[in-house]
């Protein structure tokens, strides 16, 4: 047996032990909290416009409730010109007026709060959008001017400017640099439309934590940070070229990416989180190199947790998951922080549909981008085999100690929908690279962002009273919440059976590998209490051990002589009798 000492935690800190009545009154509700991830504009639209909003989200709190989630992450809901989705923000302490309005913001709150779910906000600091009004001001102010200080603008190349100050290339696709009138140049690492913020300029880190403060005021629990490790950034005056920048090692001195003085930015964030009871808490959406790096990111005296996308990013592999997990536990045990767990979110391939398409070029967990680079081709997908290892992963999951971080449909067991028409694609990523180019990083991210299913007919499948802003296929009526709803055996009502078991199950942040289990294709691990998951990830049955069934992926099947065996690509969790 291999134990995790995964409790990092102080002796003298308080127990963490997750009494059901306690979770969510203390301090520590973050640590083993499953969060469930909303897109607003695509989760439920309660005006009838096609576009979901703060009032569908309140309509649906019962549905959150009983899905067994302990708090909501709300992806940008404030105004915006959606060139990139809502992470284009105009205003940071206000609501997209398709969204809602402040008030309804405060019902949102007051609603899931009185059902005991938490919420998350995500907060975009990298970069503005074009039409906040600072950068306005930047572009009506001449060079040098404060105004323009508060954003990266630089002078271009060539006699007459007229070659951006770099060669750099943008997350997206395209030119990093996008000139404007007076023939300055600006920087934007994601689309032109998202003006990067200069970090260096106090004014605007002062108005990042009246924003923090603006939140929690307003009762949010959290924050998601989003591009985290962007903020800070050293631009010399000789700018190294695309080439050069690809060479410099990101360990703390790149001049774009995860420097090191970042982390003074959240400390500072930290001192506001903390002024609040509960102190508020931040998770990070940081891309680093290392595990060592993303774990500064989860300092304590920083944001506090960081999301890992190591299981999001493997195949559905037994010696990868067991690899990744042993090494995330061990990082956690170090930082203090809690482990997070991802398999889906806004910017990737659902992980039903990546874990249904055939390996390509031997990689690993990288079939989703390169089967959107190669425009989706429906018919690679495996559906079944998909969905069966996506519920296995989910419930493998959902055992784990720490953090588990679920996206908007995959309780439904949604799929990729890969057959958008072009000309209604929203995905400035997919618009912003040559046809050939797509599929990288996040490329054609509206697979996943397609509105929610709620009904099997109806103009938007229940989503709402007037279609939806992007097409969803017929295929969803079958993934409906009305037709998951109450089915035995369902993908909604597996996530419900295990949410309530884990909220139940929920101890100490240890793990024990079962190294009778672990043979081949199959993972055992062990919770406190007795509570056992066994993943096979293989094809073949494998035999059940001794204990009480709590939560199947798959029904068990019967071996030849009468033993409990666990089909190929399911998990089972089980009490062990307690010797
Ligand atoms: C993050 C978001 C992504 C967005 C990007 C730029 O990676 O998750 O959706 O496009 O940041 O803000």
């Amino acid at each position: 047996m291999t134990t995790h000492p995964t409790s990092a935690r102080p002796s003298d800190a308080p127990d963490r032990s997750a009494d059901a009545a306690q979770r969510g009154a203390d301090a520590d509700w973050w640590r083993q909290a499953a969060v469930y991830q909303i897109y607003p504009r695509s989760f439920a639209d309660g005006r009838g416009d096609g576009m979901g909003d703060f009032r569908g989200i309140i309509s649906r709190v019962p549905y959150l409730r009983q899905l067994g989630i302990d708090a909501v992450w709300l992806s940008p809901f404030y105004p915006s010109a959606l060139a990139d989705g809502g992470y284009d923000v105009d205003d940071y302490r206000d609501v997209d007026p398709r969204i809602g309005t402040l008030e309804e913001f405060d019902e949102l709150v007051a609603e899931l709060h009185g059902v005991g779910i938490k919420l998350i906000v995500d907060i975009v600091p990298n970069h503005s959008s074009d039409r906040h009004e600072w950068f306005r001001e930047a572009l009506e102010s001449p060079r040098g001017s404060n105004a323009r200080k508060r954003y990266i603008f630089r002078d271009g190349r060539g006699e007459n400017g007229q070659l951006p100050p770099a060669d750099w290339t943008s997350v997206f696709g395209g030119r990093a640099w996008t000139q404007v009138p007076d023939g300055q140049w600006y920087l934007h690492s994601f689309a032109k439309e998202q003006p990067d913020f200069n970090w260096g300029h106090p004014e605007v880190r002062e108005d990042f934590l009246r924003t923090l403060r603006f939140w929690s005021d307003r009762g949010v629990d959290g924050f998601r940070i989003d591009v985290a490790h962007g903020l800070s950034k050293d631009l010399a005056e000789d700018l190294p070229s695309a080439a050069e920048l690809e060479e410099i090692p990101k360990d703390g001195n790149h001049p774009l990416w995860d420097r090191d003085e970042v982390h003074e930015i959240y400390a500072e964030w930290r001192k506001v989180f903390d002024e609040y009871d509960p102190p508020r808490i931040g998770v990070a959406e940081a891309w680093v190199e290392t595990a060592q790096r993303r774990a500064k990111y989860a300092s304590p005296k920083g944001l506090g947790q960081a999301f890992s996308f190591d299981l999001l990013e493997a195949d559905f592999e037994a010696e990868d998951f067991r690899r990744i997990v042993s090494d995330n536990l061990a990082q956690s045990a170090e930082t203090g922080s809690s482990s997070t767990w991802v398999l889906s979110n806004h910017d990737v391939v659902r992980h039903a549909t990546r874990y249904g398409l055939p390996p390509r070029d031997g990689r690993p967990g990288k079939q989703g981008a390169d089967w959107i680079m190669a425009g989706g081709p429906e018919d690679e997908i495996d559906r079944d085999l998909g969905l069966r290892r996506a519920r296995a992963a989910t419930l493998f999951e959902l055992a784990l100690p720490g953090s588990a971080y679920l996206y908007q449909g995959e309780e439904l067991g949604l799929h990729e929908v890969a057959d958008i028409p072009d000309d209604q694609r929203q995905d400035p990523a997919f618009w912003r690279s040559a046809p050939g180019d797509r599929g990288q990083d996040g490329l054609g991210r509206d697979g996943c962002r397609v509105p929610l299913p709620w009904t099997r007919d109806g103009s938007s499948f229940g989503f709402g009273e007037d279609g939806s802003h992007l097409p969803q296929p017929d295929w969803f009526a079958e993934y409906s919440v009305e037709a998951e709803e109450g089915l035995e055996g369902s993908t909604l009502e597996m996530y419900r059976a295990a949410l309530s078991r884990r909220r139940e199950l929920q101890t100490d942040e240890t793990l024990t590998w079962d190294e009778e289990l672990c043979r081949g294709e199959v993972l055992g691990f062990e919770r406190p209490g007795g509570w056992l998951n066994v993943t096979n990830f293989g094809d073949s049955p494998v035999a059940v051990p001794e204990g009480d069934v709590l939560v199947t992926s798959a029904e068990l099947e019967s071996g030849p002589d009468g033993q409990r065996m666990l089909p190929g690509a399911a998990t089972v969790w089980l009490r062990r009798p307690q010797r």
